[in-house]
């Protein structure tokens, strides 16, 4: 075959070599506008397991490479006059230009065909060529000319970075964070080869403009920088090479996915995109070479499976596109929270967080390292975090540190007014449809009790109503009456008597969502006409129906009847104090009668009450601060809300913030921070702790506590949330259906032997840590010499 490389990067070098080892008898031609040794960047990152992968396809590049680079395992971090450290992350450094050399050194030796100082301006350029390989980088010429067939998806983000080099020696992948009178900027700082360190610096946009680096010229820049990180360059200078870029030095980091990656040519040549040309990935995550590397890995691969004459092409093409666009989207993924953390550290975690945790939160930013994976990279740093953020929770919740064992996150006890939660987990508010005229029975005691039994911090009562009218269906509980009130002060009683658990109250009014069948009988369908229970009236902040041709029609609420509801809603707060609750959570979320107010899909009001955020905040507001008027003061009150309506025009994350920072004023002690619900044509992005994200920024931003709730199913969850500072609590709902002691088992499962179990079932937690135990034994790595199993294989940027 006849195959060009547009672009002498690490993509069209190392196919180009792979490929000619593959069969010596293509003719393989590399053409590159650069001159051999000139080329941009200073070093570029990888992981061990990128070297393995590169050493089953080439081991003479591999040895090379090894030789080259530099090898290190800690991550530093420089905050606020603090230096943090921990260990175990595995990553290999090279300079890009040693690197391209090597590349550059082996096509030779196999016989590739290189051309340096040679522009290519067209694919059809080359009309003998079977196979164009376009590994032409980010700005590729290639991608732009068939943007129509490719459909490059490019999002240009908001940070300005500058990557320059020095030779200040590092002996850490180190992050150094530097406040100045507008904002925050970060450097990402790492050796590469034995006396020279890549050193970027990265900073929001308006903070740039605020230092007027959009007129600095290069060497203003860099001697901005220099004055910036003084103190960790210790008289070093700082260098760029990046004299071949006009304008600023400074980029914005484009995000390329494409959505086809090959083509065939007006001369009947097939065309593929590689590397960076189809796909980037944030320097955040450091990954963009690797990306390249195993692209050119895999469409060697597929010749090898299927054959390497032109005739195999296209099938070569659409396998390698298949392989690849699942993979690079998964790490892209990855490498997009790590680039976010980036973004916003400034704004939400910088001021807020103590050292120890902003290195907790940045260590784990992308989501893919956990907690338990931080304990397999440098144990002795994770007990010593476990033991301060401990240590700082009992002094929160009024105890005396006098455990040396560390605890996990998770069990810290968490204290709000004058109620303490044993740990940070909470079962979830749970509709369970089950109650007659209103009132909480046998089947609650037995469910709420066997929950609290489980070692949960505390249980939430499922969205019990103040009227009947504001019930969900026929089967919700509900406080309107005094035998209500009795029934669950029995409940109430039972927990408190029989389990170390809290209990705690959700009041709420389904609005245009009431009137409907039990959840098993068809949810959100209204009663069957000809049933014996009939559909009642619906009200909402404005007319609306929920499922469209199918639900009841609500109508607008009047002002008179919000004055009704408000009052039924503080009737119902008084009986749940009497029944002896220990929390109180006003239900604003999931497109009930307050969350219809909250959100704009579901408030056109012409009132005071529709409108502007604060217009729509205004009757929700009304009813908490008339609630928290008769709740006992010294007991905690929680709002839940939608903290995303998944739709656009709807809230989102940002008016989250304002709604929470809306109740805190009013006097809510935390956020419960659930999303959407609220209409129909939702979108969500599911996923493990998708909603986590909303509990985080509200905490930060808003500066009040949050429960992070929805996808949450371990006990590493739990833990990297806490750790992390994401939110204070965890809600856990299905996994408690599935296993009503889901506490106790998780912490078995992680081996916390500390948790108290009920009296009457200690027996047995002995059996269950055993079981955990030798079930861990027996996936435990094999003895010195073996591949570690489980998260270590995945070492290398967090
Ligand atoms: C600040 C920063 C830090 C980074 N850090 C890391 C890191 O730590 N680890 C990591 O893995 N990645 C890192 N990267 C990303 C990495 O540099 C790229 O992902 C990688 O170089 C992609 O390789 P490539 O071969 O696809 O493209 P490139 O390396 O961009 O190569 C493309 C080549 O094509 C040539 N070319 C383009 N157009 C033409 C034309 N018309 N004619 C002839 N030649 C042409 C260019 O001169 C260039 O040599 C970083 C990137 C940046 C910006
Ligand atoms: C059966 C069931 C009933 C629910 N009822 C309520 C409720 O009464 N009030 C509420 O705020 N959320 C309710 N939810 C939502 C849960 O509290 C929780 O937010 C959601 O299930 C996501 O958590 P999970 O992924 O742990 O299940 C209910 C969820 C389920 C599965």
């Amino acid at each position: 075959m006849r195959i060009v490389c547009i672009g002498g990067g690490p993509a069209g070098l190392y196919f180009a070599l792979l490929m000619k080892k593959l069969n010596p008898a293509h003719h393989i031609t590399v053409v590159e506008r650069n001159k051999p040794y000139d080329t941009f960047g200073w070093g570029v990152v990888f992981s061990d397991a990128t070297m393995e992968n590169m050493r089953r396809w080439d081991a003479a590049t591999c040895d090379e490479i090894e030789q080259s680079f530099s090898h290190w395992d800690d991550i530093e971090l420089r905050f606020k006059g603090r230096r943090i450290r921990s260990g175990g992350h595995g990553f290999v450094g090279i300079g890009r230009k040693k690197l391209l050399n090597i590349l550059q050194a082996r096509c030779e030796a196999l016989g590739v065909e290189l051309q340096f100082e040679a522009e290519v301006d067209s694919d059809l350029a080359y009309p003998d060529a079977d196979l164009i390989i376009a590994a032409d980088g980010i700005n590729s010429r290639i991608r732009s000319t068939y943007a129509e067939v490719f459909q490059p998806d490019i999002v240009t983000r908001p940070n300005r970075f500058i990557w320059l080099g020095t030779h200040k020696l590092f002996d850490a992948f180190t992050f150094d964070f530097q406040r100045t009178e507008h904002g925050w900027f970060q450097a990402h700082i790492y050796k590469f080869d034995a006396n020279t360190t890549t050193f970027i610096v990265e900073c929001p946009e308006e903070v740039w403009r605020a230092h007027g680096l959009d007129s600095a010229d290069q060497d203003a820049s860099v001697q901005f920088c220099e004055q910036l990180f003084a103190e960790s360059l210790e008289g070093e200078r700082l260098m760029t090479n990046a004299r071949h870029l006009r304008g600023s030095a400074w980029l914005n980091f484009q995000r390329v996915v494409c959505n086809q990656w090959w083509l065939r040519n007006a001369n009947g040549s097939h065309v593929v995109l590689m590397g960076d040309a189809v796909h980037t990935a944030h320097f955040a995550i450091g990954s963009g070479t690797k990306l390249a590397l195993e692209d050119a890995i895999e469409l060697v691969r597929q010749f090898q499976l299927q054959g390497d004459t032109p005739a195999h092409i296209p099938d070569v093409l659409a396998r390698f596109q298949e392989l690849r666009r699942v993979e690079t989207l998964r790490i892209q993924n990855a490498a997009w929270n790590a680039m976010e953390w980036f973004e916003v550290c400034g704004t939400r975690y910088c001021d807020q967080l103590e050292p120890e945790q902003f290195m907790y939160s940045m260590l784990t930013r992308s989501q893919r390292i956990s907690h338990e994976n931080l304990r397999l990279r440098d144990k002795g740093w994770l007990e010593g975090y476990e033991q301060w953020l401990a240590a700082r929770a009992l002094t929160a919740a009024g105890g005396v540190d006098d455990s040396s064992a560390p605890t996990p996150p998770m069990f810290t006890p968490y204290r709000v007014r004058s109620v303490t939660l044993n740990n940070r987990v909470v079962v979830s508010p749970m509709a369970q449809y089950s109650a007659v005229d209103g009132i909480a029975g046998d089947y609650h005691l037995v469910h709420l009790g066997a929950r609290a039994m489980g070692g949960a911090g505390m249980v939430f009562a499922e969205m019990t109503c103040p009227s009947p009218e504001a019930r969900i269906t026929p089967g919700c509980p509900g406080l309107w009456n005094d035998e209500q009130m009795h029934a669950w002060q029995r409940i109430v009683q039972w927990v408190h008597e029989h389990s170390d658990a809290r209990i705690a109250m959700q009041l709420g009014h389904s609005g245009a969502k009431g009137s409907t069948r039990r959840a098993w009988d068809g949810e959100d369908l209204p009663l069957p006409d000809d049933g014996p229970e009939p559909n009642w009236p619906l009200v909402s902040a404005s007319a609306q129906q929920y499922l469209p041709g199918v639900s009841q029609h609500a109508r607008e609420i009047t002002r008179a009847e919000m004055d009704v509801v408000c009052e039924e809603f503080v009737a119902a707060t008084r009986r749940a104090a009497a029944a002896g609750f220990d929390w109180m959570e006003l239900h604003c979320a999931h497109g009930y009668l307050l969350s219809s107010f909250i959100s704009p899909l579901t408030n056109q009001r012409a009132d005071e009450y529709g409108g502007s955020l604060d217009n729509r905040l205004r009757y929700p507001l009304e009813v908490f601060a008339a609630m928290r008027a008769v709740w006992p003061g010294h007991l905690p009150m929680s709002v839940r809300i939608s903290a995303h309506d998944w739709v656009a025009g709807g809230i989102t994350p940002a008016d989250a913030v304002e709604i929470a920072r809306a109740f805190k004023a009013a006097g809510a002690d935390l956020i419960d921070c659930s999303s959407g619900q609220v209409s129909k044509r939702q979108r969500p992005t599911y996923g493990r702790m998708f909603q986590t994200p909303f509990a985080d920024r509200i905490r930060q931003e808003a500066g009040i506590a949050t429960i992070a709730v929805g996808a949450i199913s371990e006990a590493d969850h739990v833990n990297s949330i806490i750790a992390a500072g994401r939110a204070d609590l965890c809600a856990v709902a299905r996994p408690h259906l599935a296993n009503p002691a889901w506490t106790l088992t998780e912490a078995a499962r992680i081996g916390y032997t500390a948790l108290a179990w009920p009296k009457p079932y200690r027996s047995a937690k002995a059996q269950l840590e055993a079981g955990f135990a030798r079930e861990k034994a027996q996936q435990a790595p094999p003895p010195a010499g073996g591949f570690p199993a489980g998260p270590t294989a995945s070492r290398g940027q967090p």
